[in-house]
């Protein structure tokens, strides 16, 4: 059990009587901005629910349909005692993965704990499960006093992580941004702002006051997986492929779970009886009888031209390519050798808008290089076009492993690494590490071993 569950565990008592005039707010916000919003019977997710009071009890009695998410055991006791027609699961709200769709994802006062990478991969995760036009609402705090004496130091994105701040007597160290930086976060999962709430809250019996800021959002048409929103207004140009960057490219891969295990399901589909993967690098990985294997390099060299006759494959699986050559031309190449009539499948491997590693690369090597989201968007429509109406898109995680890494040597190994991959040029590669070296080092304290490299799976299906 971790300090902070264990620290839950033991004081929601002492925190509703604490908490009374923040629970007062949140119960406010509900009645005044949400509730109206919602349908009848509504589906809410209530993520880091708390015991129950204030968004439970209250849905509940307007006849909608809660489930409540929170770690800790005793909250999760006194909720189901206390709201009996509501779900309550208990479960670490970052282990957690989402089944439904909802109408509500509330996510009120939950997150101080966590670093900003984290919190970022929770939001586009809370948009991915929300209906289309339904409503993600989050609620935070930050102390005023330690506003007012500038003792919080917010980072160029506006976030300040690791702040020590005292909790019911508990030491932790809490991430902090104002309502401006949250709706920027909110907006880039596709979100569209509808209203805030703020209000300076004072615990009875305690000098210490929180400005507490609710952001109401509405999720519009937009795929959270497809983020950052908004998009950049002209493609993003493809990586470049020269052999620094190819070699970083696969020493990044050969410490990933094998990719293919991703997508096996398609591969056991005896549907599909002669398939081709395009990969970055493929030494090394798991080799299927059905699967022909062909590196993205070879196909650069060889003109972009796929060396397989039209016609040949039912199922093409692509790894990160769309980064690397012009996304168009790369698609028409697999509708050729793809077969012509019958059961087709197309699975496209990108970063996802919360990928850790990516977003370092961007951090490093300004904002521009990469967009996945907005290739694979138009590569869909392509494909659509070309009868593979049937398309989804689903989330992996994988990890780049450094454990065997020793720990001094960390962050600088990630630098050459990241370095090397978005150029081939020394002095750029210079400016690059030392953009990077702090991002580095607040990541490594969150995640010591390990980056992580969330993805989007595009399945685009023609049936007959
Ligand atoms: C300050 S209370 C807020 C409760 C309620 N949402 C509210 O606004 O009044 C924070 C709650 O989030 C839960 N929580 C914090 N971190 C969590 C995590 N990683 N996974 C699940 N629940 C978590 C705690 O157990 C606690 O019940």
């Amino acid at each position: 059990m971790s300090q902070h569950e264990e620290t839950y565990n033991r004081s929601v008592t002492e925190w509703e009587t604490h908490a009374v005039e923040s629970i007062n707010h949140v119960r406010d916000v509900l009645k005044d901005h949400v509730s109206p919003l919602l349908p009848p019977n509504a589906m809410i997710l209530d993520v880091g629910c708390g015991p129950g009071e204030p968004a439970a009890s209250y849905f509940s009695n307007l006849g909608h349909r809660i489930t409540g998410l929170d770690f800790a055991q005793s909250v999760i006791d006194i909720a189901r005692a206390r709201v009996p027609n509501a779900e309550f699961i208990k479960t670490d709200i970052l282990a957690w993965k989402p089944t439904g769709e909802y109408d509500l994802v509330l996510a009120s006062h939950c997150m101080y704990n966590f670093p900003f990478e984290q919190i970022r991969s929770l939001v586009f995760k809370y948009t991915n499960c929300a209906k289309e036009g339904g409503l993600v609402v989050v609620g935070s705090s930050t102390r005023v006093e330690l506003l007012e004496k500038g003792e919080i130091q917010f980072d160029v994105k506006g976030w300040a992580e690791g702040v020590q701040n005292v909790f019911l007597g508990h030491t932790f160290r809490s991430t902090y941004a104002l309502a401006d930086t949250w709706r920027r976060l909110l907006e880039s999962t596709g979100l569209e702002f509808m209203k805030l709430d703020q209000r300076v809250v004072q615990h009875p019996g305690s000098t210490e006051r929180n400005l507490a800021s609710f952001l109401i959002m509405r999720k519009t048409a937009k795929n959270p997986l497809l983020g950052p929103y908004p998009w950049p207004e002209t493609l993003p140009k493809p990586l470049p492929s020269g052999s620094s960057t190819w070699v970083a490219w696969q020493n990044v891969l050969k410490r990933m779970k094998s990719d293919v295990e991703m997508v096996g399901d398609v591969i056991r589909d005896d549907k599909y009886k002669k398939i081709l993967y395009i990969g970055i690098g493929i030494e090394g990985m798991a080799k299927w009888d059905n699967v022909e294997y062909l590196d993205l390099q070879e196909y650069i060299k060889n003109d972009t031209v796929i060396p397989f006759p039209n016609d040949t494959f039912d199922a093409i699986i692509a790894w990160g390519t769309l980064s690397f050559c012009p996304s168009q031309a790369f698609v028409q190449e697999i509708l050729r050798v793809l077969i012509t009539t019958g059961p087709a499948c197309v699975i496209l491997h990108e970063g996802a808008p919360d990928n850790e590693f990516i977003n370092l690369l961007k951090d490093g090597a300004g904002n521009k290089l990469l967009h996945p989201g907005i290739l694979l968007a138009q590569v869909e429509e392509t494909l659509k076009k070309a009868g593979f109406a049937d398309t989804a898109y689903s989330e992996t995680e994988s990890f780049l492993n450094l454990a065997d890494i020793v720990e001094d040597r960390r962050v600088e190994f990630a630098l050459e690494l990241l370095a090397a991959i978005t150029n081939d040029q020394q002095d750029v590669q210079k400016s690059v590490k030392a953009n990077l070296i702090e991002p580095l080092k607040k990541h490594f304290m969150g995640r010591p071993m390990e980056i992580a490299y969330q993805g989007v799976i595009l399945t685009a299906k023609r049936a007959t």
